[in-house]
């Protein structure tokens, strides 16, 4: 039975504000590459691939209430992966199969039977790709535009946080859905990803616009019907201010509110009922019966090159704290994933 290094990647303590990369720290534990006995744990994974996502940060606050179960302190992260089943008690896995869903930050991760599993049935694109445009935040986009919005040819559409996981996903998306589609996002670079390689029709880098019901009025002189929300705060009260008539606010995220301890208020609600809009938050993982129909749905369009997806890969868990911290300030360029091994 062999004992193998473990490296992890553990909370050192609750987080206040901004999350540092000091709030984690690198461990080397060991494990028995061999299933417990009489334990709800049936799968016994190795970790290829890590997706920091911006969610991970709530759960790093005392109390916080979770979707998944949460990264406890003195405990190593949890998150989405993608990994290689190397021991078996489940009888829908065998030792060989490739899989996504919830693991946690380290080198092996043992999976109980209630955890957010899918098997890996589609090799020929990235194995990355799972923990992105056919992972969760794929689902998101897909989720938060399609079946919330019901997007229609010619509709305008407004994204934000537009180059990462979940925006680039939902540009392409909208271009598909015959809809003009206008991203923000924080740098010169991102805003022209977005315009020369992503097919968004025009985006704007927030950081240096003073006004940003200004920006918008320039991008949507009649109005947007379609609002992805991704970012909140200043961003959504702006946009409130330039909803079209029976407009429709997805509301995915919010992450300029993640890391303050008070919280911004949004002060144009009002429009909602003069122009009759509807604004929906969502869960993906309330969704994740559709993901069938997503990978029928993106998988050929992938495979012709009509939607494309910008990665950025850390490598290394010692550098994974690095870059969970940076998708906070936008030090990510596209989806943001963590190599762990290669085999
Ligand atoms: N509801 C769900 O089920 C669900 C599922 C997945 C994701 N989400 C949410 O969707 C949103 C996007 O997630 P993602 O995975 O696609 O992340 P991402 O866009 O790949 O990375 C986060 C980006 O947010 C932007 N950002 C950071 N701080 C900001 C601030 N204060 N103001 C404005 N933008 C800021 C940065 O881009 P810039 O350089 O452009 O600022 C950063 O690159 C997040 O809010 C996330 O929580 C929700």
């Amino acid at each position: 039975m062999a004992e193998v290094r473990n490296k992890q990647v553990v909370l050192k303590d609750y987080v206040s504000g901004f999350p540092k990369e000091s709030d984690m720290h690198i461990i080397e534990g060991t494990v028995i590459l061999k299933l417990p006995e009489a334990s709800s744990e049936v799968l016994l994974i190795k970790n290829l691939y890590l997706s920091c996502d911006p969610y991970m940060r709530i759960l790093m606050t005392q109390g916080a209430s979770s979707y998944i179960p949460g990264s406890a302190s003195h405990s190593p992260l949890t998150g989405y992966g993608v990994g290689r089943v190397l021991e078996s008690g489940h009888p829908d896995y065998k030792k060989g199969d490739l899989v996504w869903g919830i693991t946690k930050w380290e080198e092996y991760s043992l999976v109980s039977s209630d955890q957010t599993l899918f098997k890996i049935e589609h090799t020929d694109v990235p194995l990355s790709y799972y923990t992105g445009i056919l992972g969760m935040p794929g689902m998101t986009a897909y989720v938060g535009f399609f079946e919330l919005c019901s997007p229609k040819k010619g509709e305008k559409v407004f994204v934000s946080a537009a180059s990462g996981a979940v925006g680039q996903l939902v540009g392409q998306f909208a271009k598909l859905a015959g809809c003009y589609v206008v991203g923000s996002a924080g740098s010169k670079e991102k805003v022209d990803l977005l315009k020369n390689k992503l097919g968004f029709d025009e985006a704007f880098n927030y950081k240096e616009e003073s006004d940003l019901n200004a920006a918008l009025k320039r991008c949507f002189p009649e109005g947007i019907d379609i609002y992805f929300e991704n970012v909140g705060g200043k961003t959504l009260d702006a946009v409130l201010l330039n909803m079209r008539l029976h407009g429709r606010i997805s509301v995915c995220g919010m992450i300029s509110q993640y890391n303050l301890t008070q919280p911004e208020g949004v002060t144009n609600l009002a429009n909602m009922i003069f122009k009759r809009i509807r604004m929906q938050g969502f869960m993906v993982s309330d969704s994740y019966n559709l993901y069938p129909k997503f990978l029928e749905f993106l998988l050929p369009h992938i495979r012709e090159g009509k939607v494309v997806y910008v990665e950025d890969i850390a490598e290394g868990l010692e550098n994974g704290p690095a870059a969970l911290v940076g998708l906070y300030s936008g030090l990510n360029f596209g989806k943001q994933v963590l190599l762990v091994s290669r085999e």
